[in-house]
């Protein structure tokens, strides 16, 4: 089974609206209209308006970091899926661990806010991952089934083959510190096993598995030439146009 490789670069909380268009313009500009794999970029939600600018019409997809799981209506601060396709977005990463930790989000906030996304034609990124000291603990399988199990709870078949899933173990994550292509394939398989139980193979084949955490241009091809892995979710090395095309002409 082979799986269109995504290289998402997830900005986080950085860049300005000028520096937004221009990162998004060089990743353009390097990318051309025919890459061998889906790119995407997941900038600020307030920079959305300008990056979809510079995209639109490209092969960069456009990416938001997160959304609220509820219809227009009287929530301060937020923005729904609904908006996010409206202004052009096709993927949402979800249950990012920075979110898990800073702001509390559960397997259940990420599995309704899952649905969300699906119902407003998004493309989910669902972030797993494990910490240091769980991993030390040897309960990485453990900590990873509860999530995936819990974040992607009432998923139908259906739906389930075109969500992505990133493997992000907590440790690796702008620490410089990634994850050997064997124990990142290690997680990877265990993912697969784990979709396979859920969804049945053929459907479980179907679903990518992006590796993230600290992934660089030195270390990108190898990481992306292990079977189950099938992408990567960058931060770091995505706000600088050079190394991010790096990581794709490596897949
Ligand atoms: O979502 C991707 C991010 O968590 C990885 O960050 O800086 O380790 O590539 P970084």
């Amino acid at each position: 089974m082979t799986r269109r490789t995504l290289i998402a670069g997830n900005w986080k909380m950085n860049m300005r609206a000028e520096s937004a268009a221009a990162l998004a313009k060089g990743i353009v500009d390097a990318v051309g209209n025919t890459p061998p794999v889906d790119v995407a970029v997941c900038p600020p939600s307030v920079y959305l308006a300008p990056v979809a600018d510079v995209v639109a019409g490209s092969s960069v997809g456009l990416g938001a970091q997160n959304l609220y799981p509820e219809s227009d209506g009287a929530f301060t601060g937020e923005v729904n899926a609904a908006m996010l396709t409206d202004i052009g977005c096709r993927y949402c990463i979800l249950g990012h661990s920075e979110r898990r930790q800073l702001m509390g989000e559960t397997d259940k906030d990420v599995s309704t806010k899952l649905h969300a996304a699906l119902a407003g034609n998004l493309i989910p990124i669902v972030c797993v991952g494990e910490t240091l000291e769980q991993r030390e603990s040897g309960t990485t399988e453990d900590v990873i089934a509860k999530q995936i199990e819990g974040s992607l709870a009432g998923l139908d078949e259906a739906r389930a083959a075109g969500i992505v899933i990133a493997y992000e173990p907590v440790w690796a994550i702008g620490t410089g510190k990634t994850a050997s292509k064997e124990q990142a394939e290690e997680v990877h398989v265990f993912i697969r096993g784990l979709l396979t139980k859920q969804f049945g193979g053929e459907v479980a084949e179907q679903i990518r598995i992006q590796y993230g955490g600290s992934v660089k241009p030195g270390n990108a091809a190898e990481l992306l030439a292990q079977p189950n892995i099938d992408g990567a979710l960058v931060g770091g090395a995505s706000l600088k146009v050079d190394d991010f095309v790096a990581i794709i002409n490596a897949s």
